[in-house]
This record gives structure tokens, sequence and C-alpha cells, in this order.
């Protein structure tokens, strides 16, 4: 994994305005319950996704596709690998935060079939925003 951290620092610089640092990622890299997917396509890292697990819970924690790769449906596969591994290792819930604003962000959890459950006011830094909190339930009575 550690290969493809250029890139993954890459997409994160470009696509978000508050980007995590590369000494984030080696720490969640370093961490037993989280695991990081990287979309390879043609020989470049097009994008990443970044989860963890605690006992029933899991949480997404940032999930980006790069400008270039956006719209052919890598964010919807990354985030079905995510929903189907933390499924497979127990997890009975999936939530996330998103920025308010981040339509296609949101477009793409309402898809797969997160609803919004709360809100987190003045979450983000650079600008100053809501979070909305989302969750999906993985299991199936
Ligand atoms: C959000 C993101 C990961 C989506 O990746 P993507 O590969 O472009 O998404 P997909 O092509 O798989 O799209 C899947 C669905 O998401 C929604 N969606 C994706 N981009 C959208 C956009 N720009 N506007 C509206 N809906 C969008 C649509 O419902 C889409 O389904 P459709 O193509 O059948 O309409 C990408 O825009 C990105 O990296 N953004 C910057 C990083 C970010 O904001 N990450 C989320 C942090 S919480």
């Amino acid at each position: 994994m550690r290969r493809h951290l250029d890139g993954i620092v890459e997409i994160e610089n470009r696509s978000f305005p508050d980007p995590w640092s590369r000494g984030a990622f080696e720490d969640y890299l370093d961490a037993p319950d989280g695991e990081l997917l990287v979309l390879e396509e043609a020989g470049q890292t097009a994008g990443f996704a970044l989860y963890h697990v605690s006992f029933e819970d899991a949480e997404l924690y940032n999930i980006a596709v790069d400008g270039a790769f956006r719209r052919r449906g890598f964010g919807r596969a990354l985030l079905e690998a995510v929903l189907a591994r933390a499924r497979r290792r127990g997890a009975e819930r999936m939530y996330l935060e998103v920025r308010k604003s981040n339509a296609p962000a949101v477009a793409l959890y309402r898809a797969a079939g997160f609803a919004v459950c709360g809100v987190r006011r003045n979450y983000y830094a650079l600008p100053t925003e809501d979070a909305l909190l989302m969750d999906i339930i993985l299991i199936s009575n």
C-alpha cells in the first residue's frame, strides 16, 4: 500500500481544501482496524478509500477519485467495496461525515443507501461549514 502513498497524497491535495497530511495517512496504515483501498487505472492511482471497523461500527474516513477519473463509476466501485468488506468484517452500521455543500459526495452516498442522521455544526475549517452525519445499516435481519 505504501507504494501508492505519493499518488494518494496528490489526489488528497487536489480534492480537499483542508487535506490530510501524508503523516495522517501513514498513521492510519499503521492502525490495526483501518483499511485503505486503492483503485488503479492504467498504472495510475485513480482513487482511494479509507475506512475503519470497531466492533459493530464502521466509519468511512475518506474517499476520493482523481479529477481526471471522475464520473466513471470509480467512486461508486470504491464505496461498494468498502461496504462489502466492512460487512464481511462484522460491521453492522457504517457512518461518515461530509461537508453539507459537497453535492457530488452526498449524491454518491445517497445512491449507495446512506441517509442523513445528524448535523455537526461548524465541524469543518477552511471554510467553516457544517457536516452532515450519514449512516447505513449493513446487516439484514
Ligand atoms: C465524491 C467522489 C468520490 C465521486 O467519485 P466519482 O468516481 O466521480 O463518482 P461515480 O462516477 O462513481 O458516481 C457515482 C454516483 O455519485 C453521484 N455523483 C458523483 N459525482 C457527482 C456530481 N458531480 N454531481 C452529482 N452527482 C454525482 C451520482 O449519483 C453518481 O451516479 P450516476 O453517475 O449514475 O449519476 C468524487 O467526486 C471526489 O473525489 N470528490 C472529491 C473528494 C470528496 O469530496 N470526497 C468525499 C469526502 S466526504
